[in-house]
Formats: C-alpha cells, sequence, structure tokens
C-alpha cells in the first residue's frame, strides 16, 4: 500500500512537531485524519490546518478532513477508545504515525524512578502499544505504520540515557516486525535534531548549540524521508536515518547488517521467526 487520496491516518502527537507536520503533508495527498494529543488547543489548531489543505485540493471529502482526540497515549484505554473512535468515523486505518514523545533529559541516577520510567512508557511502551493496536486495525486489509525514533537510536546520549534507551528500543521493535505480513509495513524515522517544541524544557543553550555546532534538520526533509517510506512498496521494518547535513540513508547500512547476521551450522541466515 502506498499513500492514497481518501484514506485516513492516525497520528499521536499530531498536535505538534514532527506528528504535525506530517498530518499536513498527508492532507495535501487528500488523506483523512486523527490528530491525538494531550493539548486540545494544538491538536484543534492541526485539525484547521488538514481542513486547509483539504480545501486547496479539488477532493470533496464525504468524512470529515480530520478530528482531534485529546488521549494521553500511554493510557492504553484512551488510546483503544481513540482507535474505535477513529474507525467509527472514517470506517477503516491505512496509516498510523506514533510521534508522541517527550525529552525531558530524565536522569536515571539523580531523580525519582517515576521520572524516567515516564520517558519509557511513552516514547516506548507507547509506541510499542500503538503499533500493535494499528496491527490489529490493518489485518485484513493491510496499512502503513511509523514510528518516530531518533538518531539516539544508534548514537548513545551522554547526558540522557533513557532517551535513548526508548528510541534505540523503538527502532529495534520496528526492525524485528519486517516479516510482520498482512500487507502491513512497519518503519522508522530516525531523524537527527528538528527544531520543534520537543526542546522547550531542555536548556535553551542545547538548541543554541545545536544550531551552531551541529546542524539541524529541516522539517521538509523529514516529511520527505517519511514520504519515501510511504512511497516505497520494498520499505518494511527500516530505519531511515535523517541527518542535518548528510542524505537520508537506511540504517544500518546493508555492511552492517550483513556483519550482524546470526548463521546457522549449515552456513544458511537465522531470522527471527525462521524455525525449520
Ligand atoms: N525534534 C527532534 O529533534 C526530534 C528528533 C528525533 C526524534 N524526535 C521524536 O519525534 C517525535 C515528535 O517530536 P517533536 O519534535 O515533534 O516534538 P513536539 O513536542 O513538537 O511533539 C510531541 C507531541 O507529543 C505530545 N504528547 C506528549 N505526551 C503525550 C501523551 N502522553 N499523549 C499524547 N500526546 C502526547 C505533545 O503534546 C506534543 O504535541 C518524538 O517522539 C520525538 O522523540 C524528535
Amino acid at each position: 500500500m502506498t499513500v492514497e487520496q481518501g484514506q485516513s491516518a492516525f497520528i499521536t502527537g499530531g498536535a505538534s512537531g514532527i506528528g504535525r507536520a506530517l498530518a499536513v503533508a498527508l492532507a495535501c495527498r487528500g488523506v483523512h485524519v486523527t490528530i491525538l494529543d494531550l493539548n486540545s488547543d494544538q491538536g484543534e489548531e492541526a485539525v484547521r490546518l488538514v481542513e486547509e489543505e483539504h480545501a486547496r485540493l479539488s477532493y470533496k471529502p464525504s468524512s470529515p478532513s480530520a478530528i482531534f482526540i485529546r488521549c494521553d497515549v500511554t493510557k492504553s484505554d484512551e488510546l483503544a477508545a481513540a482507535f474505535t473512535r477513529h474507525h467509527d468515523v472514517f470506517g477503516r486505518l491505512h496509516i498510523c504515525i506514533n510521534s508522541a514523545g517527550i525529552l525531558t533529559g530524565a536522569q536515571p541516577f539523580h531523580e525519582h524512578e517515576e521520572a524516567w520510567r515516564k520517558v519509557i512508557d511513552l516514547n516506548l511502551v507507547a509506541v510499542i502499544n500503538g503499533t500493535c493496536k494499528a496491527i490489529q486495525a490493518m489485518k485484513d486489509h493491510g496499512g502503513l505504520i511509523l514510528n518516530i525514533s531518533s538518531v539516539y537510536a544508534y548514537v548513545p546520549s551522554l547526558n540522557d540515557p533513557i532517551y535513548a534507551t526508548s528510541k534505540a528500543g523503538v527502532a529495534m521493535f520496528t526492525r524485528s516486525l519486517a516479516t510482520v505480513g498482512m500487507g502491513i509495513r512497519v518503519n522508522a524515522l530516525c531523524p537527527e535534531f528538528v527544531e520543534t517544541p520537543l526542546f522547550s524544557g531542555v536548556p535553551s543553550f542545547f538548541l543554541d548549540y545545536l544550531r551552531d555546532k551541529v546542524g539541524l534538520v529541516e522539517m521538509e526533509k523529514v516529511v520527505a524521508a517519511a514520504f519515501s517510506i510511504f512511497d516505497d512498496e520494498n520499505k518494511v521494518g527500516e530505519c531511515l536515518s535523517v541527518p542535518a547535513n548528510r542524505p537520508t540513508e537506511v540504517w544500518p547500512d546493508e555492511e552492517s547488517k550483513r556483519k550482524n547476521q546470526i548463521f546457522k551450522k549449515d552456513g544458511s541466515i537465522f531470522a527471527a521467526g525462521d524455525f525449520d
């Protein structure tokens, strides 16, 4: 499946940043969107942006262009109810994007356990849950699932080990779903630093440092990377690295994948679920 007019997408964290940019970009292709977020004002604003894009198209949708659902995605019952509502409104789920995430700098050695568990609950557990619920919703007709991981899937974060752990988990979970089948393609994006409200909780010098010394990824590049996955039916269980100063590329590269394969005693490759 690739992206087509009239499909519907379900986007966690769709009120802001990367989730919102993807909602608007999908709307440009005539896709209907359910925005899930904690932030109602920005969620309603994202709905308006999607409606504006639909109004620009000659396409006249028969169902709403977009709906907002206030939902804490770490609460499984709220997330389940949101999937049901999406189905009730749009009849089917074609695309699920798990973008809701936080960056708190929670230090596991110095802070209360609750602080770092919150990061894992949102950035990893809710992504797993959202992916599983999306697979349930798509199992009869296929679909696209995009999980937003990070450069910290493969670069250690010396000052935020829990964030890096959550993102590495998202990447490996996604890669391990390469053979999920049912016409469902699960992939992940691993962007470097993108200027979004994600950084509002960290000291401003950090963002200044990134801007001046490291480089920031343009949002257009993140959106283009997402669509390169959506539009390529061969992309399954892949992570796409989106750096600021180099072209977007699949991670890990083919050589690393080959090097880290596990071989059976007969010399053939052992892959997950491959028992003969
Ligand atoms: N901005 C970056 O540099 C960058 C780089 C790599 C990966 N990412 C990842 O991309 C994703 C989106 O980040 P962003 O930069 O767009 O940040 P953002 O802060 O702009 O967007 C995140 C959204 O998630 C929502 N959210 C937070 N907790 C929630 C919850 N419990 N339930 C529902 N919604 C919740 C927030 O309200 C917000 O609207 C995150 O997973 C982030 O880790 C961001």
